[in-house]
């Protein structure tokens, strides 16, 4: 067992301890192999060092945990560059689009267990990737054409553009927003439509999608107050992909929900704020724990979700693989959380 600061930590190494943030809670189990997405948590959380095993594990590149921090690094430099006023170049952030749209298309659960990562810093062009692919999952299982869905993936990622131009006191203000001050924020779909018809090369399709994101069901959005099937399609569908996606995080001002606690938050919602056949397709479509998240459960045990979708992947059955505290688990057992009404999740560790 070696104790390696974090800068020689890679992929591959096995971890030989849990580590454990400064609350208690756990960041990442003993056992678990170190791949990118783990490397950029520890580096959110600042740990000094981590202590790994001896042995090594060859791991591939995994394809699609490079496309989706491509993602999520050129909607960074996009966001960033409008910001300051910069001209941007849109051809690599739509290459990037077009090829995750490419793999759901292909298999639309490739993505699922890299949505959720939760830094903190990066919140805001993490949830712009997220938005995007839930967007294309429901598109998918909506059966709309390729060129529409990317086209939708294309005003996914750029959703929230308009709040380039939100001053940050406003957008990072921890607590609640004056009235006055929620006017401005409004505002971000305005701009955001107006930014999309400057950028060459995006339709007027993408910019009505921005404009319209915030619009709800029942006529009660804005920035028009659009209802029911005057909102466009897509805009019905990236409402939920955001709603959903937002809930799911921490915030400043609030602790995030469990992603079964969002999903009940939408179904509560329906015909109000959501399309009831887009809000249903959604649920049936995503996995809301995806197939080896690892779970802290409320009885105390970690456990590892095993595969389901829809509804059913909002309890899900799991393997316990070890207790928090008690005796270890010398041999996994499975928890089906439908039939154990009690149990449910209470924090997700990976
Ligand atoms: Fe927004």
């Amino acid at each position: 067992m070696h104790k390696l600061p974090l800068h020689q930590v890679e992929s591959g190494m096995k971890l030989a301890q849990d580590v454990i943030l400064d609350d208690g809670r756990i960041l990442l189990l003993k056992g678990f192999i170190i791949k990118p997405r783990y490397l950029q948590k520890l580096e959110a959380y600042k740990i000094p060092f981590v202590f790994v095993e001896e042995e090594r594990i060859a791991i591939e590149e995994i394809s699609e945990e490079r496309v989706y921090s491509d993602a999520f690094n050129n909607i960074k430099t996009v966001m960033e560059s409008i910001r300051i006023d910069q001209n941007v170049n849109i051809d690599t952030l739509k290459q990037t689009v077009n090829e995750m749209v490419h793999h759901i298309l292909n298999d639309d659960m490739v993505f699922m267990a890299l949505t959720g990562i939760r830094d903190i810093d990066n919140y805001t062009f993490l949830h712009c990737v997220d938005v995007c692919i839930y967007s294309v999952v429901t598109a998918k299982a909506l059966h709309m054409r390729d060129e529409e869905i990317q086209e939708l993936a294309m005003a996914a990622i750029l959703h929230d553009i308009g709040k380039c131009k939100v001053p940050l006191d406003i957008l990072n203000k921890p607590g609640k927003l004056t009235n006055d001050e929620f006017d401005v924020m409004k505002r971000h779909t305005l701009s955001g439509m107006d930014i999309v018809n400057q950028l060459p090369g995006l339709s007027k399709k993408i910019a009505k999608i921005v404009c319209q994101h915030h619009e709800k069901w029942d006529g009660s959005g804005y920035p028009v107050g659009l209802k029911n099937y005057d909102i466009d399609l897509g805009a019905r569908i990236v409402s939920i992909a955001d709603v959903y996606d937002a809930l799911t995080a921490n915030r400043v001002y609030r602790k995030r929900y469990m992603p079964h606690e969002a999903a009940e938050y939408l179904m509560a919602q329906n015909e109000s704020q959501f399309d009831p056949n887009i809000m249903k397709t959604f649920i049936d479509s995503i996995a809301v724990y995806p197939q080896d998240s690892v779970v802290l459960l409320n009885t105390g045990e970690i456990a590892r979700v095993l595969p389901s979708r829809g509804v059913l992947s909002m309890r899900p059955r799991v393997s316990v693989i070890t207790r928090r505290n008690g005796p270890p688990v010398f041999e996994p057992y499975e928890i089906d959380l439908r039939k154990n009404p009690t149990v449910f999740v209470v924090d997700i560790i990976s």
